[in-house]
């Protein structure tokens, strides 16, 4: 079974992201009543939290159909015009994932498309072109990205509902994952299943992931479900730690603190050292370790925290100075 397949479909079934929901749910009702298109969504967050779920949710919830596409896909106003001219009937739901990689040509023409459902076509070439405005189904634009500091104002401004995806606790990675395991037919300890959540860094994508590999670890050692024990011998063996940091977010922190002296260090010079690129860095591994406490974006660079040197169980440099260096 892929992803996919154990994706919730309906609001109900889309665990934690409680605020959002509430809300979502009083503008998906609202529209239903009105029998009027949902107003632009722009769903924000880090990978795997949910954003791509919520608009096969939100069509769902609807009752009316998705297209999906992504700003990549969309370099030409051409390309745009395809998609909102094909397929796309009243009410339905466009999906553009990763919206801030949409052509800035194409993003202008999806200004009137969002405002007055209204395209512009330019037919020919040179002097003899000319501009056609064609009219559209009112359909309900659903726009995801990480990266919400590169939308342009412009476009931000057309949505009606602007909303960011929270990391998920732990309470609830594990209700998640609970609910995998059922679909799948493990027999997952309530247990196991918090530790995976603790362990998942906040990330929906990875606590079902670890679920996954975790279950492989318990089928080829013959056990028939997942206990407490079963699912930590795993994790450590997938190299995820109890703070649920894996390989790549300790050597990360390792060298601002051994590299760099704990900062400040800039994120390319960093990346280059750890030898990942530049936006996995900034968009996956940095917000994590901020959110727990580990690393300090300050604007002279990232700054390793006295917790980071906790975690990596060395001596704080402040706290050697101030304990060991003077004598007392
Ligand atoms: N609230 C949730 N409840 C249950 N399952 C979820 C929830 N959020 C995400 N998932 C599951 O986690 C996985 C990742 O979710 P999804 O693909 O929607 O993330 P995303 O935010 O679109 O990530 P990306 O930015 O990488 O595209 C999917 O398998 C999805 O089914
Ligand atoms: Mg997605």
């Amino acid at each position: 079974m892929d992803d996919g397949a154990l994706r919730p479909t309906s609001l109900a079934e889309y665990v934690g992201q409680r605020r959002l929901k509430e809300k979502l749910g009083v503008f998906l009702e609202a529209a239903r009543a009105r029998r009027e298109a949902l107003d632009h969504v722009l769903l924000y967050g880090p990978p795997g939290l949910g954003k791509t779920t919520l608009a096969h949710i939100i069509a769902a919830e609807l009752g009316v159909g998705l297209r999906v596409t992504s700003g990549p896909a969309i370099e030409k106003p051409g390309d745009l015009a395809a998609i909102l001219t094909n397929a796309l009937e009243e009410g339905d739901v466009l999906f553009i994932d990763e919206i801030h990689r949409l052509g800035r040509v194409a993003e202008e023409h999806l200004y009137p498309a969002m405002e007055d459902y209204k395209i512009d076509i330019v037919l020919g070439q040179g002097p003899a072109a000319r501009t056609i405005r064609l009219d559209l189904p009112r359909f309900t634009l659903v726009g995801a990205t990480t990266r919400p500091g590169l939308i342009t104002g412009p476009m931000r401004s057309r949505f009606g509902i602007i909303e960011h995806l929270e990391y998920y606790a732990d309470e609830e990675l594990a209700e998640g994952v609970a609910r995998d395991a059922r679909l799948l037919g493990v027999a997952l300890e309530p247990g196991a299943a918090l530790e995976i959540g603790r362990r998942a860094r906040g990330t929906m994508r990875i606590a079902k992931r670890l679920l996954r590999r975790v279950r492989d670890f318990a089928e080829v050692a013959g056990e028939d479900g997942v206990g407490l024990d079963r699912a930590r011998a795993a994790l450590d063996e997938l190299g995820v730690d109890a703070a649920g940091l894996d390989r790549r977010d300790r050597a990360i922190l390792r060298a601002v603190v051994e590299r760099f002296a704990g900062g400040p260090v800039g994120s390319d010079t960093l990346a280059t050292s750890v030898g990942e690129d530049r936006a996995t860095l900034e968009e996956v591994h940095e917000p994590f370790l901020i959110q727990r406490g580990l690393l300090q974006r300050t604007p002279r660079g990232r700054v390793a925290t006295a917790r980071a040197y906790a975690h990596l169980g060395l001596p704080t440099p402040g706290t050697l100075r101030f304990d060991e260096e003077v004598p007392r």
